[in-house]
């Protein structure tokens, strides 16, 4: 069945129309983004991308503090990377001291965080959340102190499933516990389904922290080939499932770190079918599902679920309040097991946090700041994007992410980016070199950047000093 476009890709698709016949000219300048909001009743956001993919094809240019205007002379729109084909074999896994070395190195605030898993600071509410905090801690009666226990704060988990409600997805009441952020769901998530020694998929490239928590459980990862647009390969997947007993597949449908690849709604489902199919649960890691940057928050696989074999983990570090270190999973038929593992490893997420989040969203204001942080988060994409294009070799291909805020580039192939990542630390500025996100060290020539600091002065210098570098030595 055809794919419908989303909303920017529509209106890219009638902008390019209107540039083939010729109704928009070479030269001409493109309609601001505030009149194209008015005139097609879509955010600022959907303009962003919708011009943001024209660049890329290569059919309009953007002038600094001028606008957007039609090419004079088509160019060669700069490619996407290409999906890695990984070893089919099960790994044993060991990343750890690169990405710790990695974390050590963006709590400095003189490093500027190109290799951050954060977002700019300043993007988040911090002192209506205070005051939230504060309210509801004077309010707080001694009984609650303990009350909580497991599980997690009554009032947040009831907001979290209104909001679970409100994109069709219906929880029973005892299926959330809340975590230490999503962390502590993923890996509690994992450990019910799986024992020591077990097999479980994992995209390639992926999440460093994924690779961490298998290290620790023994488990064995067999890495799945990721498509940098459209999320795992089914087909790749199909193939695994068949020849291996798999524990459970662990992926991130919606923005996929490093990747940013959005799986379309058709492959999620085909995706909880097949699983279905053979029995085995879904961890789905869905930290980045509120950082859309088309209109609408795209369901998660966990919306196609009939058998209870999603576990779905995410938290608030990423949207609202990083450090407060919030999350939850929603672990379908296993949600008893992670409770029963959530009480034997740390009893219970803190207090405070909990009730300052759920005082945060009785107020009503969350859906308001999701919108800012969502336009600001896509306007700095296609800014740095725009950057990249000009100080980074030639042959360096770059995602183009309908979410989050990473920015993953696959550099000329005798790129050596772990010493890429050296000599820009060196520089005083991190990134994240690919071999962190696979188990058996790929990715050489690639690097995840954060493109979630808008207002940090310091970004433009610090991306031409990368791309110079990774230009002029490899
Ligand atoms: C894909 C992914 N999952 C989970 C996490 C961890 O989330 P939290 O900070 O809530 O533990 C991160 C953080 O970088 C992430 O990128």
């Amino acid at each position: 069945m055809a794919e419908h476009p989303t909303r920017y890709e529509q209106l890219a698709d009638d902008m390019a129309q209107a540039i083939r016949e010729g109704l928009l000219r070479p030269g001409d300048r493109l309609p601001s983004v505030r009149e194209t909001c008015l005139r097609r009743g879509v955010s600022p956001a959907t303009v962003f991308q919708a011009y943001g993919l024209l660049e890329t094809r290569g059919l309009i240019e953007a002038r600094p503090r001028s606008g957007f205007y039609v090419q004079a002379a088509r160019r060669a729109p700069r490619a996407v990377p290409q999906a890695a084909v990984p070893k089919t074999e099960a790994t044993e896994v060991a990343v750890s001291a690169l990405a710790f070395d990695l974390l050590e190195s963006t709590r400095d605030p003189a490093v500027v965080p190109l290799g951050s898993a954060f977002p700019g600071a300043h993007l988040f509410p911090i002192e209506v959340l205070a005051r939230s905090g504060a309210r509801a801690m004077r309010r707080l009666k001694p009984q609650q102190i303990t009350s909580a226990l497991t599980a997690g704060d009554d009032k947040l988990r009831q907001s979290l499933r209104r909001r679970y409600a409100l994109q069709g997805i219906p929880l029973a009441a005892d299926e959330l516990v809340i975590t230490n952020g999503a962390m502590e769901a993923l890996n509690l998530c994992l450990q019910a389904v799986t024992q020591p020694g077990d097999v479980v998929v994992i995209e390639s490239p992926t999440f460093y922290a994924a690779l961490q928590v298998l290290e620790r459980l023994k488990l064995r990862a067999v890495e799945v080939a990721t498509d940098p647009a459209e999320g795992v390969d089914l087909d790749a997947l199909a193939g695994v499932l068949a020849r291996e007993r798999v524990a459970a597949c662990w992926l991130m449908p919606t923005f996929q770190n490093p990747l940013g690849a959005l799986m379309p709604v058709a492959r999620k489902q085909d995706l909880v079918a097949l699983l279905a199919r053979h029995g085995v649960p879904l961890i789905e890691d869905d930290v980045y599902g509120e950082l859309y940057a088309d209109v609408r928050r795209p369901p998660p696989a966990k919306a196609f679920d009939s058998d209870g074999l999603v576990l779905h983990c995410s938290s608030f570090s990423k949207c609202l309040a990083p450090g407060y270190r919030v999350g939850w999973a929603a672990a379908g038929r296993f949600a008893r097991d992670v409770q029963r593992l959530k009480m034997m490893s740390s009893l219970a997420t803190s207090i405070p946090p909990q009730l300052a989040i759920a005082d945060y969203l009785l107020q009503g204001g969350y859906d308001r700041h999701l919108r800012r942080l969502r336009e600001a988060l896509a306007e700095e994409q296609l800014r740095v994007r725009r950057l990249i294009e000009r100080h980074f070799p030639v042959r360096t291909r770059v995602t183009r992410p309908a979410g989050g805020y990473f920015l993953w580039l696959e550099l000329p192939p005798d790129t050596d980016a772990l010493a890429l990542h050296h000599r820009a630390m060196a520089a005083g500025i991190s990134t994240a070199p690919g071999v962190l996100f696979s188990a058996d060290r790929r990715f050489t020539h690639h690097l995840r950047l954060n493109v979630g600091h808008p207002g940090d002065e310091r970004i433009d210098a610090a991306i031409r000093t990368v791309g110079e570098v990774a230009g002029a030595r490899r």
